[in-house]
């Protein structure tokens, strides 16, 4: 099997990318991730000089280049996580939202369906459901689209065409929704990298508006298990929720890690709320338990745990991110140069 996996240098797509290599050594594996500010090879070094798997830098907006990618390596299946993912990014410039997950998705979905492949995995997200109150129960696969941000609205618009892709031409999507994750290797722009390593530097910690927006925090370990359960048995043309009930408030959490970092809530600072803040997700996931027999393996307090503890360790990694020294290692490596240029 020949999978491409887009954004596998990201955060989620780097903790795929490592979990499928290891368990299914013989798959031919190709990571196609443009390297923006939030793709980091560091995140796939390990993986740089193992036989079947292959790094390519590239847009996913970029036909030439995608079509490139899916013949030369005979691609089977797709699992696509590249995107713009940042709320706070789309707030003060959604137009490259637009262009990746829309244009990216588009471009993508095409180029996969006139070659053939069998199967294509849309990665998307709670937020397209827009936003609950606090009685509300959790989303279903059946909530309406409500996305409310400009970042929301662009997964909504590359789920749409991912399922109108099946609908129309019979294309073999499955589509895949989660709330926040947190783990390894995530960009310290998120709440929880931020966080810890924040008030790993005794620097204050900002928490928008209230702090009493609710989100249902899923480890990324036990996202990547659900999406590869939808990719492997996934019925067509369905959308599946990834959630672990792991609801809390923002100030609930930054309080817990400040607990376990053994730092002073003092750090904390109530600072101007994100315009259009959504307050509350939460994901009701029986489907994917149901059918296809995912269950969240870890627990969250210990997950938050582990979490702490991997950038206590990894101090290096979040310094160099923050540092942007990452970047230059990309460009030392492979210049500016795409593989459209070529
Ligand atoms: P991320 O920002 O950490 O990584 C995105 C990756 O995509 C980066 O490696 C980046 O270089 C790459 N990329 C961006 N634009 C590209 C382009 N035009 N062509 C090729 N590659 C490009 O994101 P993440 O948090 O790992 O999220 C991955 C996916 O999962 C996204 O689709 C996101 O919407 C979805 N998702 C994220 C969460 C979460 O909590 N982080 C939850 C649910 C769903
Ligand atoms: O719900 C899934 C989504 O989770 C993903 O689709 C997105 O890609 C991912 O970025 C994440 O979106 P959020 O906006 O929920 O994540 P973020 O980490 O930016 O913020 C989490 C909550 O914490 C949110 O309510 C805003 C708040 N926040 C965030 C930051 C960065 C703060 O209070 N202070 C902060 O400094």
């Amino acid at each position: 099997m020949a999978l491409l996996v887009t954004g596998g240098c990201g955060f989620i797509g780097s903790n795929y990318v490592r979990r499928v290599r290891r368990l299914r050594p013989e798959a031919a594996l190709v990571n196609l991730d443009l390297l923006t500010y939030a793709g980091n090879l560091e995140n796939v070094a390990e993986l740089r000089d193992e036989p079947g798997y292959t790094f390519v830098r590239g847009d996913v907006a970029d036909a030439a280049v995608v079509e490139r990618v899916l013949v030369e390596h005979g691609i089977d299946e797709i699992v696509h996580f590249a995107a713009e993912s940042h709320v706070d990014r789309a707030i003060l410039g959604p137009a490259a939202f637009v262009r990746t997950n829309v244009l990216g998705t588009a471009t993508l979905l095409e180029a996969a369906r006139r070659i053939g492949v069998r199967r294509f995995v849309q990665v998307s997200t709670d937020e397209v459901y827009g936003a609950l109150g606090p009685d509300d129960p959790p989303f279903t696969e059946e909530s309406p689209l409500r996305p409310r941000n400009p970042y929301s609205a662009s997964k909504a618009a590359a789920d749409h065409l991912a399922l109108a892709y099946h609908h129309t031409y019979g294309f073999p999507v499955v589509v895949t929704r989660c709330g926040n994750n947190f783990g390894p290797y995530q960009f310290p722009e998120k709440l929880i990298p931020l966080l810890i390593s924040n008030a790993l530097e005794d620097r204050p910690v900002p928490v928008y508006g209230d702090g009493l927006q609710v989100r249902d925090w899923i480890h990324v370990h036990d996202h990547c298990r659900g999406i590869e359960s939808v990719r492997e048995k996934g019925r067509l043309g369905v959308v599946y929720n990834i959630g672990a009930r792991g609801e809390s408030t923002n100030l609930e959490l930054v309080r817990t890690v400040l607990r376990v970092l053994g730092k002073s809530e003092s750090l904390i600072r109530f600072v101007e709320d994100r315009p259009g803040h959504d307050r509350r997700y939460a994901m009701d996931a029986r489907r994917i338990g149901e059918e296809l027999g995912w269950r969240p393996e870890m627990r969250f307090e210990e997950a938050l745990a582990d979490t702490v503890r991997w950038y206590i360790d990894h101090r290096a990694w979040w310094e160099a991110v923050r540092s942007g020294a990452y970047l230059e290692y990309y460009d030392r490596q492979y210049g500016s140069r795409l593989c459209g240029d070529v």
